[in-house]
């Protein structure tokens, strides 16, 4: 099945009135100071909140900065965001209508998994200036053994996700779309599996499949996510990887070298 724009953006509109409240991580204080570390920001930035959402990232920014400025597909989401915005953009990750090398940092937390991939990444590598930084995080299966249930669980629960990632996949495409280094970082949120899976976008059919995976799930996946369960409800450890990559300076060029190199 082929998803498209507007499938995703019906999803996010049926969830935005209660998006905030459907998962632990989404509030996450200890996962927001992670993020804060990693993207280090600095009171003069410019920072890019891809996929902003109901701006639960970019709050986090907002009055660090000087200039917090989002983008998303869903109006309905994005419409909460605006008093943590400088700026709101209603347009696709995958054509940002920004200048090369325009923010200090860019951000994008469970976004990646709706986009066309690597092109998304690559665009936001373009618009980060040289020497900043663009920092990605999403939910991640632990490696190949959990792998095959959790992407099945993910898919339930969501639909219209395209892409599923291993720790390293996240590492890859921040490299790939031209970062060098990149350093990653695990952050575990646990979550009750039946708060998780009520996100007001899917039949309670799908619901009742997710807990069916927990319930005949593998001894890998168990062990792995540990796994708890109290009269049928299930909690699960997910794994998040957070991906920080920084856009190498530009070359000097060979006038410049030999300049320095004469003084
Ligand atoms: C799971 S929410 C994440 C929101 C926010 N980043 C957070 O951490 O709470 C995913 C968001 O991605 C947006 N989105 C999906 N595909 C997109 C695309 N191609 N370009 C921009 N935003 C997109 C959706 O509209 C939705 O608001």
């Amino acid at each position: 099945m082929t998803i498209s724009r507007q499938d995703v953006t019906n999803h996010f509109a049926l969830r935005a009135a209660t998006y905030d409240r459907s998962s632990s991580w989404c509030t996450d204080t200890e996962l927001g100071d992670v993020l804060l570390d990693m993207a280090a920001p600095k009171p003069g930035d410019r920072v890019l909140d891809v996929a902003c959402g109901t701006g639960l990232v970019s709050r986090l920014f907002a009055g660090r900065v000087a200039e917090v400025v989002g983008v998303d597909v869903t109006e309905e989401m994005a419409d909460q965001a605006r008093p943590y915005l400088d700026r709101l953009v209603v347009t696709p990750a995958e054509h940002l209508p920004f200048a090369d090398d325009e923010f200090d940092l860019v951000v994008c937390r469970q976004g990646v998994q709706f986009m066309d991939l690597p092109a998304a990444v690559e665009e936001m590598v373009r618009v980060v200036k040289p020497g900043g930084r663009v920092v990605i995080i999403n939910l991640c299966a632990y490696d190949e053994q959990d792998r095959d249930e959790y992407f099945e669980i993910l898919r339930l629960r969501n639909p219209v996700r395209r892409h599923f990632f291993l720790p390293s996949d996240l590492e890859e495409l921040v490299r790939k779309a031209g970062c060098d280094p990149v350093e990653t970082r695990p952050y575990v949120s646990v979550e009750d599996v039946d708060v998780w899976s009520d996100n007001g976008a899917i039949e309670e059919e799908n619901r009742e499949a997710i807990r069916a995976v927990y319930r005949g799930a593998s001894p890998e996946f168990l062990a792995l996510h540990a796994v708890r369960e109290a009269d049928g409800r299930f909690v699960d450890n997910m794994l998040f990887v957070l991906a920080a990559g920084t856009k190498p300076s530009a070359p000097r060029s060979g006038s410049e070298e030999n300049h320095g190199a004469s003084e």
